[in-house]
């Protein structure tokens, strides 16, 4: 019975402007998703129950892709570290898991990293109905950083196309670093937070500036990761919050999170699609950090970043 796991992610940099062509840093973390696939004479279940597109969207869209129709049920069991609606990944890591056991019922063996990669984005922009970027699916399959760029480049993983738009998704060595993840508790839909920022950047002009702005963290960012500099690291974290924040993708509760975590830190900012969700803070003091956002009211996960992608258990 093939057992796969995922971890979830954070983006380091480059949020929202990403979508506008600058490149964007996520990495993986260590908190994992796991599904198992057995073979069974009957429907599909997940975790004993009927499988419904409804309440197991992902799992039904990877049936759709890659079950054939002639073959018998399978029988899913799930179990996930990563919290749910937290701009941590745990959607795409469900995905990767599933699509990576599936795979491997199918066709026996470990299945290739890119064509998980590939079939968990397919999974996910079904799901989504046609929005999203891979970044989050091609990070949960591959682990380590992944640096999504216009450009391909060294470390070129692969590249994924929809229609006019492609994104080329590049391996990322990621130094030893200590990041503390704060979840608001609040959810914030991604989409809404996307469209809230192309209504700024059709009215002004300085919302492109700002977006131009923080590919330009990006950029410093790699080459403060690449020198192993946490505390220049750091004060790029606390400018490309406060540039998010000029996007209006901030909320109070974020900015509570990152102002508490930042006496014990070298920075700290939102991550993901803000709006809710999650912020992160670089630190060396994590006990102190996590209690710090603990304190403002939010949930601290101490996580180390840049591990294993998906494997076979
Ligand atoms: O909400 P998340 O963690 O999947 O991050 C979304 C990142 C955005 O740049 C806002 C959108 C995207 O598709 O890249």
């Amino acid at each position: 019975m093939p057992r796969a796991s995922a971890p979830g992610k954070v983006i380091l940099l480059g949020e929202h402007a990403v979508v506008y062509g600058e490149p964007a840093l996520a990495c993986a973390i260590d908190l994992r998703t796991t599904v198992s696939a057995s073979a069974r004479d009957g429907p599909h279940r997940v975790n004993g129950q009927p499988l419904s597109d409804h309440h197991h969207a992902h799992l039904a869209h990877a049936i759709r892709a890659l079950w054939p129709a002639d073959r018998p049920g399978v029988d899913f069991t799930t179990e996930g570290r990563v919290p749910s609606a937290a701009g941590l990944g745990s959607s795409a890591a469900l995905s990767v898991a599933t699509c990576a056991s599936l795979l491997a019922l199918r066709d026996g063996g470990v299945p290739a990293e890119e064509a998980v990669a590939r079939a968990a984005y397919d999974a996910e922009w079904g799901v989504q109905g046609g929005r999203g970027s891979p970044t989050d699916t091609t990070t949960c399959a591959h682990g380590h950083g992944v640096l999504v760029d216009k450009a391909a480049r060294e470390g070129l993983l692969w590249a994924i196309e929809r229609g006019p738009r492609r994104w080329n998704l590049h391996h990322f060595d990621v130094p030893d670093l200590r990041i503390v993840v704060g979840n608001t508790g609040k959810r914030g839909r991604t989409a809404d937070q996307v469209a809230k920022v192309a209504r700024f950047v059709g009215k002004s002009g300085f919302a492109m500036e700002v977006i131009r702005e923080i590919g330009g963290l990006v950029r410093d960012g790699l080459s403060a990761l690449r020198a192993k500099d946490a505390e220049r690291l750091g004060r790029i974290f606390d400018r490309d919050h406060n540039l998010l924040t000029i996007l209006g993708v901030s909320t109070p509760e974020l900015d509570r999170l990152c102002q508490a975590a930042r006496a014990t830190s070298y920075g700290a900012k939102l991550t993901g699609s803000g709006g809710g969700g999650s912020m992160i803070a670089l630190t060396d003091k994590s006990e102190a950090t996590a209690e710090a956002i603990r304190k403002a009211g939010g949930t601290p996960y101490v996580v180390t970043p840049g591990g294993a992608g998906v494997r076979l258990e």
